[in-house]
């Protein structure tokens, strides 16, 4: 690939998901907390909303937010089996740095469409893995449907138009899972002829 010799785009190239079951210590400090943030917070925002806001799971919260996420599956499905239930648990547990990424969506913007917003917290989300990466560290997102439930939402104290959409699990990879398969150029890109 040409341009592989540009640093950006080497990275915009290279990025790629890490394993939340192999994320060791050390995981970002205060500073490059504040790094992979301002970064993340650099995202195009049509309207300049600013739909997103980020928080870190405070350490001694880990247990609460490992009760949230088992009151959440059974809120999915009450009759979840115990193990898949401490699977659920075991969210809280990985990475040694965890972020809540939260989505604030004006559904009713009079100019701005709320897909808009979508794109600007997935853009959002992307600048901050890139950072991530950039500064060593590997990151695991983790969604699902979940992240709706009443228990979820509660435990976050979210406003009615926001969402938490992703928990991101953060830290020095131990091992990489393999490379996930990548569109080929012609699959997503044409030229339109009018
Ligand atoms: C909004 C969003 C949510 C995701 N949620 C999950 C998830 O719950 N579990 C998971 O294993 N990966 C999740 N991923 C990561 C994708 O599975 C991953 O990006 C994809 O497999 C491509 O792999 P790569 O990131 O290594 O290129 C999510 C990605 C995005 C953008």
């Amino acid at each position: 690939m040409s341009h592989a010799q540009n640093p950006v785009m080497e990275a915009l190239i290279a990025r790629r998901s890490g394993n939340a079951r192999a994320l060791a210590a050390p995981g970002p400090d205060a500073r490059a907390v504040e790094a992979i943030i301002f970064a993340a917070s650099r995202a195009p925002d049509h309207g300049r909303l600013v739909p997103f806001r980020f928080l870190q799971i405070a350490e001694a919260a880990r247990p609460r937010l490992a009760d949230l996420l088992e009151a959440a599956s059974l809120e999915l499905d009450p009759a979840l089996p115990r193990p898949e239930v401490e699977r659920a648990r075991e969210k809280a547990d990985q990475g040694p740095v965890i972020f809540a990424v939260i989505a604030r969506i004006e559904a009713d913007h009079p100019k701005i469409p709320a897909s808009d917003q979508w794109l600007a917290v997935g853009a959002a989300l992307e600048n901050m893995l890139l950072a991530i990466q950039s500064l060593g560290f590997a990151a695991a997102i983790r969604s699902g449907k979940f992240l709706e439930t009443t228990a979820m939402r509660g435990g976050f104290g979210l406003a009615a138009n926001e969402h938490v959409v992703s928990l991101v699990a953060i830290g020095s990879p131990v091992e990489w899972p393999p490379e996930k398969p990548k569109p080929a150029l012609d699959r997503v890109f044409g030229v339109w002829n009018g």
